[in-house]
């Protein structure tokens, strides 16, 4: 097994030094560091192989809508997706909602129908949706959490009825890690006929995810939250239903036949990747996939577990140190707030020490609602972080509570 250690060295990144302070970065949750193989497959890409997708016949172009094609079918393969077709490229997990709520939305949802979402989403798995329900006369429906983050399923069940025709959860909250229970929610939403959206954007890259034993309807996330490049997404959908919805964007690749009198479309996924896509950064997701593949995702999940205990223990000392969110099933996210003393403050004090953390709402405002608070400081680890950096860390916050408590 790789040590920690080892890890670090594969993210150039970690050599800076952030104030004269060795960088210690803890915001993974937003968006994960890139190993070097990933910098180098986009760099050799621009700089010896670049060529355009599906259009062209000279041999970059060829050999690059090869790569590309390939990539599909690895990821695919990588969330147990039967199809490589299955598999559409998106800008990230918010344009798959979106495309999810103009498609796929306006296709199932009239008047009087029902939406269900939990408390705990992100913004970008509430407000195409709410969108979509303002328009279309429907109702959003949200399921309560407990104190611990976690959603109150018996509260769900209640609400399922033969009016529910989507249901879209998060498989791990961003701001409390909450891990949800997708498969029960899954089985249970598909006894009344909906349709079920899971936003993977916290999971792919700190649990084995397959789609298909899950038996998931439709499953997104991002490529720069697993080590990959940024404005690249996927959107995972079963094909009898791709092949059903009518394409959310139009142009250039996704047609068959265009002329003055109209056009019709390429068949799944093309039918939903208008314009040329982002080429670059499809290739170099091979090399997230592949790097996250070397280390193990079974690696990866008990390390942040390990590392998660670790800081639940080390930061329960700081007094008036306050999580929010305690659920029993929880990934390497951790949110909290220590009293009087202002989330932001907290951030740039640690910022001044070299720590990265992600303060406010998290995206999840309606989720700071329930907990009747602005914000929190959230930590959030990847691979590359160590007990040592956890350390350090509580070790900080003691300093900026003396200073700023006194
Ligand atoms: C749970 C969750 N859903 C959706 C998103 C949106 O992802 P992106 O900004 O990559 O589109 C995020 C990003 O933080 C997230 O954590």
């Amino acid at each position: 097994m790789k040590l920690l250690k080892n890890i670090k060295e594969d993210f150039p990144i970690l050599e800076r030094k952030i104030h004269g302070k060795d960088f210690i970065y803890f915001d993974s949750a937003a968006t994960s560091l890139k190993p070097s193989c990933v910098i180098k497959t986009l760099s050799d890409f621009y700089l010896h192989e670049y060529g355009t997708v599906h259009r062209a016949v000279y041999t970059t172009a060829a050999e690059t809508t090869e790569r590309y094609e390939n990539v599909r079918k690895k990821v695919a393969q990588f969330i147990g997706a039967t199809l490589p077709e299955e598999i559409i490229f998106t800008k990230g997990t918010t344009e798959g909602m979106n495309l999810l709520a103009n498609s796929l939305g306006k296709m199932v949802i009239s008047d009087g129908d029902e939406l269900i979402i939990s408390e705990m989403e992100h913004h970008s798995n509430i407000v195409p949706w709410q969108q979509l329900c303002q328009e279309k006369g429907a109702k959003l429906r949200v399921i309560p959490i407990n104190d611990r983050a976690e959603i109150m399923m018996d509260a769900f069940e209640k609400m399922l009825s033969k009016k529910t025709k989507i249901v879209s959860i998060a498989h791990i909250a961003n701001a409390t890690g909450t891990i949800n229970p997708v498969q029960k929610i899954i089985d249970k939403a598909h006894k009344v006929g909906a349709i079920v959206v899971i936003d993977g954007a916290q999971s792919v890259s700190r649990m084995a995810v397959n789609v298909s034993e899950l038996d998931a309807d439709f499953y997104l996330f991002s490529s720069h939250k697993m080590f990959g490049p940024t404005g690249l997404g996927i959107l995972f959908g079963k094909f009898p239903l791709l092949e059903k919805m009518v394409p959310y964007q139009f142009g250039g690749d996704m047609i068959q036949k265009v002329s003055f009198d109209g056009a019709t479309f390429q068949p799944p996924p093309l039918k939903f990747e208008a314009g040329t896509p982002p080429i670059g950064e499809v290739i170099a997701l091979e090399a997230a996939i592949e790097y996250i593949q070397t280390l193990g995702l079974e690696f990866i999940e008990k390390k942040e577990k390990e590392l998660l205990m670790y800081a639940k223990k080390l930061l329960s000392e700081i007094p008036d140190l306050q999580f929010i969110g305690q659920p029993a099933e929880q990934a390497g996210i951790l949110s909290f707030i220590i009293k009087n003393i202002h989330h932001l403050d907290i951030g740039l004090f640690l910022d001044l020490e070299g720590i990265a953390v992600r303060t406010g709402h998290h995206c999840a405002q309606p989720l700071m609602d329930r907990f009747n608070i602005p914000g929190t400081v959230r930590v959030s680890f990847g691979p590359y972080n160590t007990f040592e950096e956890i350390e350090r860390l509580q070790n900080i916050l003691n300093q900026i509570c003396f200073k700023l408590n006194q």
